[in-house]
Protein backbone atom coordinates (compact mmCIF):
# COMPACT_ATOMS: atom_id res chain seq x y z
CA UNK A 1 0.00 0.00 0.00
CA UNK A 2 1.32 3.31 -1.02
CA UNK A 3 1.03 6.33 0.41
CA UNK A 4 0.04 9.72 -0.65
CA UNK A 5 1.11 13.39 -0.75
CA UNK A 6 -1.47 16.38 0.12
CA UNK A 7 0.11 19.69 0.14
CA UNK A 8 -2.21 23.36 1.49
CA UNK A 9 -1.86 26.28 -0.86
CA UNK A 10 -2.26 29.85 -0.32
CA UNK A 11 -0.85 33.28 0.25
CA UNK A 12 0.38 34.27 4.26
CA UNK A 13 -2.59 34.67 5.84
CA UNK A 14 -4.67 32.31 4.01
CA UNK A 15 -4.99 29.71 6.97
CA UNK A 16 -3.00 27.09 5.82
CA UNK A 17 -0.77 26.72 9.31
CA UNK A 18 -4.66 26.52 11.18
CA UNK A 19 -5.84 24.39 8.68
CA UNK A 20 -2.81 21.35 8.23
CA UNK A 21 -3.65 21.15 11.71
CA UNK A 22 -7.18 20.36 11.05
CA UNK A 23 -6.54 18.08 8.41
CA UNK A 24 -3.76 16.35 10.50
CA UNK A 25 -6.01 15.60 13.17
CA UNK A 26 -9.25 14.29 10.66
CA UNK A 27 -6.41 11.83 9.26
CA UNK A 28 -5.04 10.80 12.39
CA UNK A 29 -8.45 9.62 13.56
CA UNK A 30 -8.75 7.67 10.58
CA UNK A 31 -5.37 6.16 11.62
CA UNK A 32 -3.02 7.27 8.74
CA UNK A 33 0.05 8.02 9.85
CA UNK A 34 1.05 11.95 8.74
CA UNK A 35 4.27 13.06 8.32
CA UNK A 36 4.38 17.11 8.17
CA UNK A 37 6.20 19.76 6.26
CA UNK A 38 6.75 22.81 4.79
CA UNK A 39 8.20 24.66 1.79
CA UNK A 40 10.58 26.02 1.93
CA UNK A 41 12.25 24.17 4.59
CA UNK A 42 11.13 20.50 5.97
CA UNK A 43 14.70 19.29 6.69
CA UNK A 44 17.72 20.98 8.09
CA UNK A 45 19.53 22.41 4.91
CA UNK A 46 15.86 22.93 3.81
CA UNK A 47 15.50 25.39 6.89
CA UNK A 48 18.78 27.03 6.95
CA UNK A 49 17.87 28.13 2.87
CA UNK A 50 13.87 28.92 4.47
CA UNK A 51 15.97 31.58 6.86
CA UNK A 52 17.99 32.79 3.56
CA UNK A 53 14.85 33.48 1.44
CA UNK A 54 12.40 34.67 4.21
CA UNK A 55 14.39 36.28 6.45
CA UNK A 56 18.34 37.27 4.95
CA UNK A 57 19.08 40.67 4.24
CA UNK A 58 21.16 40.61 1.45
CA UNK A 59 19.34 40.54 -1.80
CA UNK A 60 18.64 37.63 -4.14
CA UNK A 61 18.08 38.02 -7.67
CA UNK A 62 15.20 36.41 -8.78
CA UNK A 63 16.47 33.44 -10.31
CA UNK A 64 18.06 32.46 -7.38
CA UNK A 65 15.22 32.42 -5.42
CA UNK A 66 13.49 30.36 -7.56
CA UNK A 67 17.00 27.83 -7.80
CA UNK A 68 17.19 27.87 -3.76
CA UNK A 69 13.34 27.22 -3.40
CA UNK A 70 13.97 23.72 -5.55
CA UNK A 71 17.16 23.09 -4.07
CA UNK A 72 15.28 23.18 -0.99
CA UNK A 73 12.59 21.26 -2.30
CA UNK A 74 14.93 18.50 -3.24
CA UNK A 75 15.71 17.94 0.34
CA UNK A 76 12.34 17.74 1.26
CA UNK A 77 11.30 15.09 -1.41
CA UNK A 78 14.35 13.10 -1.20
CA UNK A 79 14.86 12.67 2.27
CA UNK A 80 11.07 13.09 3.84
CA UNK A 81 8.39 13.13 1.23
CA UNK A 82 9.67 10.11 -1.12
CA UNK A 83 10.59 7.48 2.23
CA UNK A 84 7.21 8.22 3.69
CA UNK A 85 5.07 7.91 0.99
CA UNK A 86 6.88 4.45 -0.02
CA UNK A 87 6.39 3.48 3.94
CA UNK A 88 2.56 3.89 3.16
CA UNK A 89 1.91 7.22 5.08
CA UNK A 90 0.54 10.05 4.07
CA UNK A 91 2.42 13.58 3.54
CA UNK A 92 0.75 16.74 4.35
CA UNK A 93 3.41 20.09 3.16
CA UNK A 94 2.26 23.24 3.58
CA UNK A 95 3.44 24.80 0.12
CA UNK A 96 5.23 22.92 -2.60
CA UNK A 97 5.86 23.35 -6.14
CA UNK A 98 2.63 25.14 -6.73
CA UNK A 99 3.89 27.95 -5.16
CA UNK A 100 6.77 28.32 -7.06
CA UNK A 101 4.70 28.90 -10.07
CA UNK A 102 2.21 31.45 -7.80
CA UNK A 103 5.28 33.16 -5.86
CA UNK A 104 8.56 33.19 -8.22
CA UNK A 105 6.37 33.04 -11.74
CA UNK A 106 3.37 35.38 -11.09
CA UNK A 107 4.97 37.73 -8.46
CA UNK A 108 8.40 37.90 -9.87
CA UNK A 109 7.82 37.02 -13.32
CA UNK A 110 9.75 34.21 -14.30
CA UNK A 111 8.43 32.27 -16.75
CA UNK A 112 6.54 29.12 -16.53
CA UNK A 113 8.63 26.99 -18.87
CA UNK A 114 11.70 27.98 -16.63
CA UNK A 115 9.58 26.83 -13.48
CA UNK A 116 8.55 23.71 -15.29
CA UNK A 117 12.28 22.58 -16.38
CA UNK A 118 13.21 23.10 -12.48
CA UNK A 119 9.83 20.97 -11.79
CA UNK A 120 10.55 18.26 -14.40
CA UNK A 121 13.95 17.81 -13.00
CA UNK A 122 13.21 17.66 -9.57
CA UNK A 123 10.33 15.97 -9.06
CA UNK A 124 8.92 14.40 -12.89
CA UNK A 125 7.44 11.50 -11.70
CA UNK A 126 5.70 13.20 -8.04
CA UNK A 127 3.12 15.09 -7.52
CA UNK A 128 1.16 15.80 -5.15
CA UNK A 129 -2.47 13.64 -4.59
CA UNK A 130 -4.33 16.22 -3.74
CA UNK A 131 -3.47 20.48 -3.54
CA UNK A 132 -6.08 22.44 -1.21
CA UNK A 133 -5.95 26.63 -2.41
CA UNK A 134 -7.25 28.84 0.50
CA UNK A 135 -8.41 32.06 -1.73
CA UNK A 136 -8.61 35.15 0.04
CA UNK A 137 -8.44 38.56 -0.49
CA UNK A 138 -5.03 40.49 -0.37
CA UNK A 139 -7.07 42.80 1.93
CA UNK A 140 -8.24 39.87 4.62
CA UNK A 141 -5.02 38.09 4.40
CA UNK A 142 -2.94 41.14 5.55
CA UNK A 143 -4.75 41.97 8.13
CA UNK A 144 -4.80 38.06 9.89
CA UNK A 145 -1.20 38.70 9.48
CA UNK A 146 -0.75 41.72 11.17
CA UNK A 147 -3.52 40.68 13.91
CA UNK A 148 -1.02 37.42 14.12
CA UNK A 149 1.28 39.54 15.06
CA UNK A 150 4.69 37.96 13.98
CA UNK A 151 7.53 39.77 12.53
CA UNK A 152 7.16 40.23 8.18
CA UNK A 153 9.04 38.47 6.19
CA UNK A 154 10.27 39.48 2.64
CA UNK A 155 7.24 38.16 1.01
CA UNK A 156 4.75 39.18 3.19
CA UNK A 157 6.54 42.68 2.67
CA UNK A 158 5.48 42.12 -1.17
CA UNK A 159 3.72 45.48 -2.63
CA UNK A 160 -0.52 44.12 -3.04
CA UNK A 161 -0.12 44.15 -7.37
CA UNK A 162 3.03 40.94 -6.14
CA UNK A 163 0.10 39.79 -3.50
CA UNK A 164 -2.84 39.73 -5.87
CA UNK A 165 -0.56 38.35 -8.81
CA UNK A 166 0.40 35.10 -6.61
CA UNK A 167 -3.56 35.03 -5.76
CA UNK A 168 -4.32 34.96 -9.46
CA UNK A 169 -1.46 32.54 -10.43
CA UNK A 170 -2.94 29.87 -7.97
CA UNK A 171 -6.67 30.06 -9.32
CA UNK A 172 -5.15 29.66 -12.74
CA UNK A 173 -2.96 26.34 -11.85
CA UNK A 174 -6.57 25.33 -10.44
CA UNK A 175 -8.14 26.07 -13.67
CA UNK A 176 -5.91 24.19 -15.54
CA UNK A 177 -5.21 21.13 -12.76
CA UNK A 178 -8.83 20.46 -11.73
CA UNK A 179 -8.76 16.81 -10.33
CA UNK A 180 -5.99 17.76 -8.32
CA UNK A 181 -6.34 21.49 -7.16
CA UNK A 182 -9.77 22.81 -5.27
CA UNK A 183 -10.02 26.14 -4.27
CA UNK A 184 -11.58 27.01 -0.93
CA UNK A 185 -13.02 29.93 0.04
CA UNK A 186 -11.35 30.93 3.17
CA UNK A 187 -12.16 34.56 3.47
CA UNK A 188 -15.39 33.10 5.81
CA UNK A 189 -15.14 32.13 8.87
CA UNK A 190 -12.69 29.04 10.39
CA UNK A 191 -15.71 27.02 11.30
CA UNK A 192 -16.74 27.11 7.31
CA UNK A 193 -13.70 26.86 5.78
CA UNK A 194 -13.04 23.90 8.04
CA UNK A 195 -15.95 22.32 6.75
CA UNK A 196 -15.48 22.78 2.99
CA UNK A 197 -12.04 21.28 3.73
CA UNK A 198 -13.39 18.44 5.12
CA UNK A 199 -15.75 17.99 2.04
CA UNK A 200 -12.65 17.78 -0.16
CA UNK A 201 -10.94 15.90 2.06
CA UNK A 202 -13.34 13.39 2.26
CA UNK A 203 -14.18 13.31 -1.04
CA UNK A 204 -10.67 12.22 -1.53
CA UNK A 205 -9.86 10.10 0.54
CA UNK A 206 -12.56 7.71 0.38
CA UNK A 207 -11.53 7.21 -3.63
CA UNK A 208 -7.67 6.80 -2.04
CA UNK A 209 -9.50 3.79 0.23
CA UNK A 210 -11.58 2.74 -2.81
CA UNK A 211 -8.54 2.35 -5.33
CA UNK A 212 -6.02 0.71 -2.53
CA UNK A 213 -8.78 -2.25 -2.18
CA UNK A 214 -8.77 -2.57 -5.69
CA UNK A 215 -4.47 -3.10 -5.37
N1 LIG B 1 -11.04 31.73 8.32
C1 LIG B 1 -10.43 32.52 9.21
N2 LIG B 1 -11.09 33.54 9.79
C2 LIG B 1 -10.47 34.35 10.68
N3 LIG B 1 -9.18 34.23 11.07
C3 LIG B 1 -8.47 33.22 10.52
C4 LIG B 1 -9.06 32.33 9.57
N4 LIG B 1 -8.10 31.43 9.19
C5 LIG B 1 -6.99 31.75 9.88
N5 LIG B 1 -7.20 32.81 10.69
C6 LIG B 1 -6.22 33.48 11.56
O1 LIG B 1 -5.40 34.27 10.71
C7 LIG B 1 -4.04 34.16 11.10
C8 LIG B 1 -3.24 33.58 9.94
O2 LIG B 1 -3.59 32.21 9.76
P1 LIG B 1 -2.49 31.12 9.43
O3 LIG B 1 -3.14 29.78 9.52
O4 LIG B 1 -1.27 31.35 10.26
O5 LIG B 1 -2.21 31.49 7.88
P2 LIG B 1 -1.02 31.05 6.94
O6 LIG B 1 -0.36 29.84 7.55
O7 LIG B 1 -1.71 30.72 5.63
O8 LIG B 1 -0.11 32.23 6.80
C9 LIG B 1 -4.00 33.31 12.36
O9 LIG B 1 -3.97 34.16 13.47
C10 LIG B 1 -5.31 32.52 12.29
O10 LIG B 1 -5.79 32.21 13.57
MG1 LIG C 1 1.64 29.41 8.02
Amino acid sequence: MTGFFITVEGGDGAGKTTHLKFIHEWLQNRKVKVLLSREPGGTEIGESIRELLLHGRRRITDETELLLMFAARMENIEQLIRPAIARGDCVLCDRFTDASYAYQGGGRGISNVRISQLEQWVHGDLQPDLTIVLDVPIETAMKRTLDRGEASDRFERESRDFKNAVRQSYIDRAERFPDRIKVIDASKSIEEVESSVETVLLDFYTDWQIDNAKT
